[in-house]
């Protein structure tokens, strides 16, 4: 248990959440900075000496993480409202923290700009999660196609390179944290690189923009081909990231999941047109206003096929949250995982509300059913949270929900956000069982 968990976790006393089902959402909410677009960008940082302010971004647990890291590793880091200001002048690229990068696999990021500014970097291996093994392989194997010499030895991965130089590089997998690694390293490496195969997600494009307002050379970013110029050096920069699509989804589902109206907005919808397409053939109705959406849905959904791919496909992040609106739905939906090994942990703590739910392999049927009852549940990762929440929402009687600090890592202020669009759900700090 890291030790996240232990400051959460006061000794007797489980930070719980109890929602009260049965009551359709209605109103708007706003939609923060994204965290997966918030993250590689704060790692980005790094690849200068000079500022780097990055306004209004939400204060989740996982941002709070890499702000630590950095910090550990000899950043500047100035916390103003909603705003970020970084500056990495004298950093020791051998003082990442194990128990920090241990907690969030994201920490990896600091890899490949350390090792392209400063020609070396001490790594600790990032632990896997609930979600799956999670290797770093193809970061490796990027990094040392530009040149890196990679050694791994207890639990910490060793790298050096004088100076990175252009390469071309073939992702066996569009991996979004691989993909963004190599982008931060060859922007300071000697020359042109060429990924293919890489990573075609929004937060992706988001990462190629920001290296390009620091004066950086990226191009095809959301193609599966980038190209990459390196710089002797980069500057500082003030940059916006992104809305956060997975954010934003989650409560367009749980808008659907209560048979609600909710608007939800800031958001670029072309982020989540596979959503919108799924939640529309689930017979919801969708107003897309491009930069706000709306969605209207009567009980029960449709029964509906999912497979989640990567970018431009259905992103696997929605797929336990979507599945938890689906429980209800008339008719029995086939979800496919295509992106994890093992992102159904929802599924047991959903079937002890009555939900029939079928696994075999990486395909989950779900047969809706209109008996779903509130019970007590535990969450296992940060997005089958959300799941469990929203299922919760939609189910007759009170559930409780514990492990619920998982919930923090992404969402900021979900149990205010859903209150307002009048959700009967409350936080509280509940003694454990004897
Ligand atoms: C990013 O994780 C996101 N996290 C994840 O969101 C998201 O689920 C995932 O991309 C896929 O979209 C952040 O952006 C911080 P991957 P990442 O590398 O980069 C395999 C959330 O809930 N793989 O694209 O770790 C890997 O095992 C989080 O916000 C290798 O085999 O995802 C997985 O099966 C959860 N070797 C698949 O690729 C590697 O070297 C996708 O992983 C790297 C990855």
């Amino acid at each position: 248990m890291s030790d996240s968990d232990t400051q959460v976790r006061q000794v007797g006393q489980l930070p719980e959440i109890i929602v009260r089902g049965g009551r359709p959402l209605r109103g708007e909410v706003e939609v923060e900075a994204s965290k997966n677009a918030t993250l590689p960008v704060m790692a980005a940082a790094l690849l200068t000496a000079d500022p780097v302010t990055l306004p209004g971004i939400p204060w989740l647990h996982d941002v709070d993480t890499l702000r630590r890291v950095l910090m550990s590793l000899g950043v500047s880091t100035e916390r103003s409202g909603r705003d970020l200001t970084v500056e990495a002048r004298e950093v020791d690229p051998f003082a990442a923290p194990e128990h920090l990068v241990r907690r969030m696999r994201a920490s990896f990021l600091i890899a490949g700009p350390l090792l392209a500014r400063f020609g070396v970097a001490r790594v600790p291996l990032p632990g896997g999660c609930a979600i799956g093994s999670r290797p770093i392989d193809l970061h490796l194997k990027g990094l040392q196609a530009l040149g890196a010499d990679v050694q791994s030895n207890s639990g910490y991965i060793e790298f050096r390179a004088p100076r990175l130089r252009g390469a071309n590089i073939y992702l066996d997998f569009p991996s979004v944290g691989a993909t963004e690694n190599l982008l931060m390293a060859a922007s300071l490496a000697d020359g042109w690189t060429v990924v293919e195969n890489a990573a075609q997600e929004p937060e992706v494009v988001d990462l190629a923009n920001f290296l390009n307002a620091l004066g950086g050379e990226v191009r095809g970013a959301g193609t599966p081909e980038l190209r990459v110029h390196g710089q002797d050096r980069l500057h500082g920069a003030t940059y916006q990231v992104i809305p956060d699509r997975i954010e934003a989804g989650t409560y367009l589902i749980a808008g659907a999941a209560t048979g609600g109206d909710v608007v939800v907005g800031p958001i670029v919808s072309e982020h989540i047109r596979p959503l919108l397409a799924k939640l529309r053939e689930a017979g919801a109705v969708i107003e897309d206003a491009g930069d706000y959406v709306r969605i209207t849905a009567e009980e029960p959904l449709q029964a509906i096929d999912v497979k989640t791919m990567p970018h431009p496909g259905f992103p696997t992040d929605l797929q336990a949250p979507l599945m938890a609106a689906l429980i209800r739905a008339q008719g029995t939906s086939v979800i496919t995982e295509t992106v994890f090994e093992n992102r159904y942990m929802h599924v047991p703590e959903l079937r002890r509300m009555g939900a029939d739910i079928k696994i075999d392999g990486r395909t989950a049927l779900v047969t809706g059913t209109p008996h779903i009852m509130g019970a007590n549940l535990r969450a296992s990762d940060l997005r089958a949270a959300a799941a469990l929440v929203i299922a919760a929402l939609g189910a007759k009687g009170t559930s409780e929900l514990s492990e619920a600090f998982h919930l923090d890592r992404g969402y900021y202020r979900l149990e205010d956000k859903l209150g307002s669009l009048g959700a009967d759900i409350e936080r509280c700090r509940c003694s454990e069982e004897p």
